[in-house]
């Protein structure tokens, strides 16, 4: 009650919905890669929590990857997608407990792509089952997070390894697309930056 107006209290309500952006989209389009949205000319309306789909996500030809059956959890299996590229060289890890974007009963099937995003160092034999990191890069340093859909856990990159987009069709796996940008693009949905 306004005890001058003797009237009731209008209380004020935010009607707007809290932004709500997903981990993997905060990593994803935190700092450099917020620049390249930008350059895109693309619009990300935070008030809604919702980043254009075609940005955040980009499918590719279904390609089968690997067996369950047949994954080892201390030895991830390499593969190349979308492209036969060395730029599309990824991983795909049998994790011991669930992992971000996992797939399988335990969610814990994961894939990312195995080029360090800072300036392309490859990622190779340096994945540690005990933390679930692959790093660090020869070059400078980073280490990567497999466990919390690729996010750097030190180093110099400022964005996480692009995930590979797994379905399960029985014991297959398979690739359905790309989330993040991988070294060597622009824009996945251009292809491959050769030169
Ligand atoms: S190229 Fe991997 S940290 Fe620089």
């Amino acid at each position: 009650m306004d005890m001058e107006t003797h009237q009731p209290v209008q209380k004020k309500v935010h009607s707007e919905q809290p932004a709500c952006v997903s981990r993997r989209d905060f990593m994803l389009f935190s700092g450099a890669a917020a620049v390249s949205l930008a350059t895109l000319g693309l619009t990300i309306d935070m008030a809604n929590g919702q980043i254009p789909q075609q940005v955040r996500y980009k499918e590719f030809p279904r390609m089968l990857v690997g067996k369950v059956s047949q994954l080892d959890g201390d030895t991830p299996t390499p593969f190349h997608y979308p492209y036969d590229h060395p730029f599309c060289r990824s991983l795909l890890f049998k994790l011991d407990s669930k992992g971000g974007g996992g797939v399988g009963v335990g969610e814990n099937i994961v894939a990312f792509n195995q080029i360090c995003t800072h300036m392309g160092g490859m990622l190779e034999g340096q994945f540690n089952p005990g933390y679930k990191t692959l790093g660090p890069c020869p070059i400078h340093l980073t280490t990567f997070d497999v466990a919390r859909y690729g996010m750097v856990v030190s180093g110099h990159a400022t964005q996480g390894l692009p995930q590979i987009i797994l379905e399960l069709d029985g014991d297959e796996i398979y690739a359905t697309g790309v989330m993040g940008l991988m070294y060597g693009h622009h824009d996945n949905r251009a292809g491959l930056v050769e030169g």
